[in-house]
């Protein structure tokens, strides 16, 4: 009997047995019959009209066949696309470029190197125009505008809370603490860059549509609704995710080279592949962050926090292609209470236009939540420090107590579990949190600089309760549909698409866990819209709490099902049968009873006269409520006085993601996840100059860590289950990327603390801390 691989198995990635031995099925891999390639003109300069693009060296360029420019894109009416915040996004321009690498034309050819060597060959007049870099100075009165259709560079004006009573405990606080800090574009960097292919079929009028999409679905219906005019309706196109090599929310968003694909296959009748290269792909699409936030925390003297007050500039590029639920154009930034009992709070952000890359898409967080937590985590130490307490003890004078949960937060979360004061308290057993303070003491008498940095993080993953989520329009639920076949195998479809998380593997174990056919039984699909049920998409950590919640359900309901089968197979009454993992038996006579396996061959063959055939069962889950899970880090860093390099020595993070499928999945996306959060605290930064000229398009530039740089992290877990989840599971995915910045650099300023430093943006890099450093006549000199 195979074994059963529930919740709580460290079974093995199934989806591996492909990807290790390069079966694995990205768009790259994709070659259909006289496919032909599409690679795109970019814009040099950040702001220009294109007085003339001259195609004919181009088209003179053997294997080229066409330049399709804005105005040819117009005929068909597609020359722009909705956004999903509903602005506006060009995907030719008509005649003005608004920022640098912005798609100009794409190129059509037989092959992608033949491709690429026409969009050399196109030459473009360009009318430089000014250009606004600096969100601040875009939003002065006179400021150059970057969009003709809006009245100002001021996007949108969004606030939470209570204003009012936030004043009044500023007003009457006995210690306040007021920072700037300001967490940098940052650029998602998936191995696999964006890409699609699309085929038309003129016979039958279907679109057929392979692409780099962590939502299939969404995207089949603003396509449809997009070119509906051109009598492409929904059941007319299919959209496929194939395997995705990492998204982290730069997959969310449509970018201009799907629709041109789109539209040049339409033209030509043949299937055309667009894939973008590595420059393509990091200095144009969707970037994370860019928020400026000026962050203030009021309270009393003994430590007592009372309110926060936040207001932040967030600099959105030429459109807001933000990938946030409608209502919040923030995203869930109003989580920046964090883990902390405040009794009033309000929140502003304002949403401005640049000559930049559209930006704001939830890079591995829940919309803003990276952003939220770096804040509330860099000011806990701010405030800690002002007042002369340990960060830890002041952590745990503010936390929420364990007993008030449910909690309300001030900004109207509400905050499903949680033990905050378990998590730090394990962590700083973990790491010998008192012996590493004597140590930091000695080391700082012999002039040695080591700081130790704590982030106790809450997220709020799993949008989301439809009354509150959608994006555009769309209701954020999700699906799972499970069918079982006559032999007791099943296959179940999602409505999410895994980029590397491993739903194949996990979403297997909580059926199995349910209905008790073996893992290894249960073959999952996700990522066709001709098959999937509907759903949203993988993003923000939503897969678990919401389409893992439906595989539950789902399965809960098969189960009814098989319940009456089996009271007819044992003529029992239903209420006579008890169910164990994979069998129902009769109350008292645990022999006699009927495994599912053999209730899905009756199910077929011997089901009860006026009942419907099969075994299958569909369910649309909407989330009753988000879940929080939580987790408290600590890292331990020493600095090199000489040359200002920030050495982490030690880094222990301890998650709490309630009841966990496969902890060693978990394990595997906390690793990744501190990577990917150790890598903006340290060397990652998309930076642009006062032309507009984007710094970092490549792999020289923009710097990633690799095994060499990143730290060994150390891994614990407390466990709180969610307690509206069906199976008490919270989401994961995204955690350490959140909360991992904040004790790294809350670890740096504790080193230089006594120097006087309360705050440092990231990325920290060597030159920057030896700055700092400097400024205060405390580096060593030769
Ligand atoms: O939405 P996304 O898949 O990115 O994030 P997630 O729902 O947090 O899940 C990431 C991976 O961790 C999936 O394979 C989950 O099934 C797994 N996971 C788990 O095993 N236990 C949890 N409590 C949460 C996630």
């Amino acid at each position: 009997m195979a074994e059963i691989h529930g919740l709580g198995s460290s079974r093995k990635r199934v989806e591996d047995a492909r990807f290790i031995r390069g079966q694995g099925n990205y768009i790259d891999d994709f070659k259909l019959p006289g496919m032909l390639h599409l690679d795109i003109v970019r814009s040099p300069y950040a702001h220009a009209k294109i007085k003339k693009i001259h195609t004919e060296k181009a088209l003179a360029t053997p294997g080229v066949l066409a330049v399709i420019d804005g105005p040819t894109l117009q005929k068909y009416n597609v020359h722009n696309m909705p956004t999903l915040m509903s602005d506006t996004q060009m995907v030719l321009p008509l005649d003005t470029v608004k920022y640098q690498y912005q798609e100009v034309a794409g190129v059509l050819a037989t092959d992608r190197y033949t491709a690429a060597d026409g969009v050399a060959a196109v030459e473009v007049d360009y009318e430089p125009l000014p250009v606004v870099v600096d969100p601040f100075k875009a939003l002065l009165p006179g400021a150059q505008k970057v969009r003709d259709d809006k009245d100002s560079n001021h996007i949108w004006h969004w606030e939470w809370g209570d204003k009012e009573k936030t004043d009044k405990d500023f007003e009457n606080a006995e210690v306040t603490v007021k920072e700037n800090i300001y967490i940098p574009r940052i650029h998602v960097s998936s191995i696999e860059t964006c890409g699609c292919v699309a085929k038309w079929d003129a016979t039958n009028g279907h679109l057929t549509l392979w692409m780099t999409t962590q939502a299939p679905h969404a995207i089949r219906t603003v396509v449809a609704l997009i070119t509906g005019h051109l009598g492409l309706s929904e059941e007319k196109i299919r959209v496929i995710s194939p395997d995705i090599g990492g998204g982290f929310g730069g997959k969310v968003p449509a970018y201009p080279g799907y629709v041109i694909a789109v539209a040049a296959s339409i033209v030509t009748g043949a299937p055309v592949k667009w894939i973008e290269d590595r420059t393509d792909n990091l200095a144009a699409d969707s970037f994370g962050r860019d928020y400026h936030i000026t962050a203030e925390l009021a309270g009393k003297k003994d430590g007592t926090l009372t309110a926060l007050r936040f207001k932040t500039i967030a600099d959105h590029g030429y459109t807001d292609a933000a990938a946030n639920p409608s209502k919040f154009p923030a995203g869930l930034f109003h989580i920046c209470t964090g883990s902390y009992d405040f009794k009033n709070a309000f929140i502003e952000v304002d949403g401005v236009y640049t000559n930049k890359p559209p930006g704001g898409i939830a890079y591995r967080c829940s919309f803003r939540v990276t952003e939220a937590v770096h804040a509330i985590e860099r000011m806990a130490d701010v405030y800690a420090l002002k007042i002369g307490m340990d960060p830890a003890e002041f952590r745990m004078k503010n936390f929420i107590k364990p007993e008030a949960f449910p909690y309300t937060s001030a900004l109207g979360w509400e905050y499903d579990s949680g033990n905050y004061p378990a998590a730090l308290r394990k962590a700083m057993d973990m790491i010998g949190y008192e012996d590493l303070r004597k140590e930091q003491k000695e080391k700082l008498a012999r002039g040695e600089f080591m700081g130790i940095g704590i982030s106790s993080f809450t997220e709020i993953v799993g949008a989301g309760p439809s009354k509150h989520f959608d994006i555009l329009g769309l209701k954020m639920f999700d699906s799972c549909e499970i069918r079982v076949h006559p032999t007791g195998k099943a296959i179940a479809r999602f409505g999410t698409k895994s980029q590397g998380q491993g739903h194949e593997t996990t979403y297997a174990q909580i059926i199995a866990e349910e209905l008790g056919i073996p893992a290894d039984h249960i073959k999952v699909e996700e990522g066709d819209t001709d098959t999937a049920p509907y759903g949203l998409g993988t993003y923000a950590s939503r897969s678990t709490p919401v389409a893992g919640a439906a595989a539950a359900i789902a399965s809960r309901k098969i189960r009814e099902k098989a319940k009456k089968i089996a009271a007819h197979l044992l003529e029992a009454n239903e209420d006579d049968l008890e169910w164990e993992r994979g069998r129902f038996f009769v109350k008292g006579s645990p022999d006699q009873g009927k495994t599912i396996q053999e209730i899905a061959f009756a199910a077929y063959t011997n089901h009860p006269q006026g009942m419907e055939g099969g075994l299958e069962a569909v369910n649309y889950y909407d989330p009753p409520n988000l879940t929080y899970p939580f987790g408290s880090y600590i890292c331990v860093v020493d600095i090199d006085r000489g040359t200002g390099q920030v050495k982490i020595r030690r880094f222990v993070a301890v998650d709490d993601c309630g009841v966990r499928i496969n902890p060693m999945i978990v394990e595997g996306q906390i690793h990744g996840g501190l990577t990917m959060g150790f890598a903006p605290a340290m060397m990652e930064e998309i930076s642009y100059d006062v032309d507009g000229n984007v710094h970092g398009t490549n792999f020289m530039d923009y710097l990633l860590p690799t095994a060499v740089e990143t730290p060994k992290w150390e891994l614990g877990e407390t466990v709180t289950p969610s307690p509206h989840h069906p199976i008490g599971a919270k989401g994961v995915g995204e955690s350490a990327t959140v909360g991992a910045p904040a004790a790294i650099v809350n670890a740096v300023v504790d080193a230089l603390s006594h120097l006087g430093v309360t705050t440092i943006d990231i990325p920290m890099t060597p030159r920057k801390v030896w700055e700092l450093m400097h400024k205060h006549g405390a580096t060593l000199e030769e």
